[in-house]
């Protein structure tokens, strides 16, 4: 793993987006698998930036959304759906049919769940997958369990994501208890993962996933045996690691 720490969010923004950059220009029919969240915006806002000034094209690109709420519609404002399209896909000049999300209202979760990574095998797999982190060290919606679910997948939402997450819903009853997340084989498989956290909360799961044990109760400990994955964070997610210690020795 490659650990990269800057100052701040918005620092952490503007590497991640750099990387996802360089990607599309290497490869302008990429597929990127993306992710949801509040640490992720900074990276969409450069992204959105980089397109409408140095003309970053996304005409050829095709993205994968990594997960989605049950039970909402695509344009209901928590929607992850409607988070994409406010953050980056109505933004940038890329083709609406090149866009995927996990369909939230299917009346056939299994079926939706296995076309999913059938579409994303067909189409060759993830160049890149983009990565947030929860603070129980999930991700996607790949909760702490008893073990790795490598397939796309229904998930019930653990309390202490419910609770995380309802900082955008009115109250915490309206956060929806179940999801469809892609497994860890679509993320696994990507050619590159590109993993960000930032603030003070990230800090536990990051250490876990860094140096911890391998295992299914830290979903993001498995990125460890990931070969081409970087880590971007600020210095409050790397808080009380050893690595902070002697990255910040420097200064
Ligand atoms: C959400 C998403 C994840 C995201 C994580 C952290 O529940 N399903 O993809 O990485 O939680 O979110 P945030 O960036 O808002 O802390």
């Amino acid at each position: 793993m490659k650990v990269i720490c800057v100052e701040n969010e918005a620092a952490v923004g503007k590497e991640a987006a750099r990387l996802i950059s360089a990607m599309i220009r290497l490869k302008p029919d990429c597929n990127l698998g993306l992710a949801t969240g509040t640490t992720p915006m900074t990276t969409y806002n450069e992204l959105v930036r980089m397109y409408k000034e140095e003309g970053l094209d996304f005409s050829k690109v095709s993205t994968f959304n990594l997960d989605e709420y049950i039970g909402l519609d695509a344009d209901h404002p928590q929607s992850y759906a409607y988070f994409m399209d406010e953050h980056l896909l109505s933004k940038v000049n890329i083709k609406k049919e090149n866009t995927h999300i996990p369909n939230g209202k299917t009346l056939r979760v299994d079926r939706t769940c296995s076309a999913y990574d059938k579409k994303i095998e067909d189409r060759g797999g993830l160049d890149l997958q983009l990565l947030g982190i929860g603070r129980n060290g999930h991700i996607g919606f790949n909760e702490p369990g008893d073990k790795f679910v490598a397939e796309t997948h229904q998930i019930n939402l653990t309390d202490d994501t419910i609770e995380a997450n309802s900082r955008f819903f009115e109250c915490e009853e309206d956060v929806p208890r179940t999801a469809i997340t892609t497994g860890m084989r679509s993320i696994m498989h990507a050619g590159r993962i590109v993993l960000i956290a930032t603030g003070e909360s990230k800090a536990d799961a990051v250490h876990a996933m860094l140096y911890g044990e391998i295992i299914p109760q830290v979903p993001a400990s498995l990125l460890q045996l990931h070969p081409e994955i970087t880590v971007i964070v600020d210095r409050a997610a790397l808080a009380g690691s050893s690595l902070a210690d002697s990255l910040f020795s420097a200064d």
